[in-house]
């Protein structure tokens, strides 16, 4: 491509360290789709002939061809996906295929080629995200009222539903599918006519090109058109902050099916064996769902470290973007997937929910909000006093509610059997109407309010 200005061809070194085909052929249909935007709009403004646009068009398609049928053979010394296509494409198409490189760089090409990638990703991460909470959504409404221990510090804090934990994830992946499509939003700029760095002396028509790819428009800073990655670490830190939610659930679910919780149950088809133990049943998916947060982080992090302290505009070094962005995507769509099918897959054992709910004085704060609410005590001394009972319970080996008036009596004497309403975790539950709050019919709405908006 540059034999004019070089006499010796690159050390294996040289080549081994430059070389990008291996990668970023996977940028080959966004590569093609750009070519064949620019050479139209080369035809339509008069810098190409008409002839020469056809030969190119229909030498376009043919690579494309080749390539989705596995036909193409791929040259590290052509380097990457951009000389590749258009050396194949010279020898389909003639002389007619060196006028498609008028007005254009390599670097306008792959900022091109990797927003259209970076915005498909965005599509299918949404559509993933939106399948997940389509899942948890179905599973919250089938225990919108199942009650299960509420935890902090994953220790038994207060009773809640099992439908309002889920609905917990359904809030935080519903802020991951906004954040994609924020910015899918702000990426929706076309750099295509940006040539090398600095604009290009033929009349082009980038409005065109921006529209026959489906962008808003055309970059307006060309400098800022060939330099910026920001599109691809954008969607990485929206990967990064879903990997977050998805390892927090998949951590869970690991608590959960443990035989000591015994909550919930995955079946075989989510689950593995050991080879040693029989008695066995793993759940790795969600094992593996936890721990592939470490690859997006890594390509997050190792992104933002390329692009760190590069002056303007184009360095090689972006070529690095590639292989973390496709291990990003296909990582976020891996887990996303896997998630939702184990959550769909999810079996629930209720009565070892509602057991450990009622466990560990889970309604000692329902005990000290009936001490304000009936007897005017202030809360703190209230705390106070539902200590004391706690500790009574404790030193007894019952419940709250298995505690005898007269031990209650014992402590705070204007306590009365009434109090043993305000003990049981379905009670409990059910009081917790405040907006946003636990009870079954609180979190219906909160169910129906996204139903609406899936
Ligand atoms: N393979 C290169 C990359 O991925 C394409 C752009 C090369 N541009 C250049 N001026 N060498 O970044």
């Amino acid at each position: 491509m540059w034999g004019g200005r070089f006499s010796a061809s690159p050390s294996a070194l040289m080549e081994a360290i430059n070389v990008s085909i291996g990668f970023d052929q996977r940028l080959a249909a966004e590569d093609i789709a750009g070519s064949l935007a620019h050479s139209a709009m080369l035809a339509k403004t008069g810098i190409i002939a008409e002839a020469d646009y056809q030969a190119i068009r229909t030498g376009l398609e043919a690579v494309r061809q080749e390539i989705e049928e596995g036909r193409f053979s791929f040259s590290t010394a052509l380097e990457d996906i951009h000389m590749n296509v258009e050396q194949h494409l010279r020898e389909i198409a003639g002389p007619a295929a060196g006028r498609l490189h008028t007005a254009r760089s390599r670097n306008d090409q792959v900022a091109t080629d990797v927003r259209l990638f970076v915005r498909a990703a965005h599509d299918r991460a949404v559509a993933g995200l939106t399948q997940l909470m389509r899942v948890l959504l179905a599973q919250a409404e089938h225990h919108a009222a199942t009650v299960m221990p509420g935890f902090t510090h994953l220790q038994s804090a207060q009773p809640v539903t099992f439908g309002h934990h889920l609905m917990a994830y359904v809030e935080m992946f519903g802020r991951d599918r906004s954040r994609m499509r924020d910015s899918r939003a702000r990426l929706n700029e076309c750099p295509l006519g940006a040539a090398a760095l600095a604009g290009t002396s033929f009349p082009i028509d980038r409005h065109m090109t921006a529209k026959a790819l489906d962008f808003d428009g055309p970059t307006r800073n060309s400098i800022d058109s060939v330099s910026d990655r920001d599109s691809i670490l954008e969607y990485m830190a929206a990967a990064a902050i879903a990997a977050v939610h998805l390892s927090r659930l998949a951590e869970e679910l690991v608590i959960w099916m443990t035989p000591q919780f015994g909550f919930v149950r995955l079946s075989d088809r989510w689950t593995t064996g050991s080879s040693i133990m029989p008695q066995k049943k793993n759940p790795d998916a969600a094992e593996l769902v936890r721990a592939k947060t470490g690859r997006i982080f890594g390509a997050l992090i190792g992104l933002l470290t390329v692009m760190k302290g590069l002056p303007l505009s184009y360095s090689k070094d972006m070529q690095e973007d590639k292989e973390r962005l496709f291990d990003a995507v296909d990582t976020l769509e891996l887990a996303l997937a896997a998630m939702a099918g184990m959550i769909e897959d999810l079996t629930v054992n209720p009565e070892r929910m509602a057991a450990a709910a009622g466990a560990g004085f889970a309604t000692a704060t329902d005990l000290a909000d009936w001490l304000v609410r009936t007897l005017d005590m202030p809360f703190r001394d209230a705390h106070h006093v539902t200590g004391r009972l706690v500790a009574e319970a404790e030193r007894r080996g019952v419940a709250l509610e298995e505690l005898p008036l007269e031990a209650l009596t014992a402590v705070e004497p204007r306590i009365t059997a009434a109090v043993y309403d305000v003990l049981g975790v379905e009670n409990s539950v059910k009081s917790r109407q405040s907006f946003g709050g636990t009870a079954p019919d609180r979190v219906k709405e909160q169910i129906a309010w996204w139903k609406a908006r899936l």
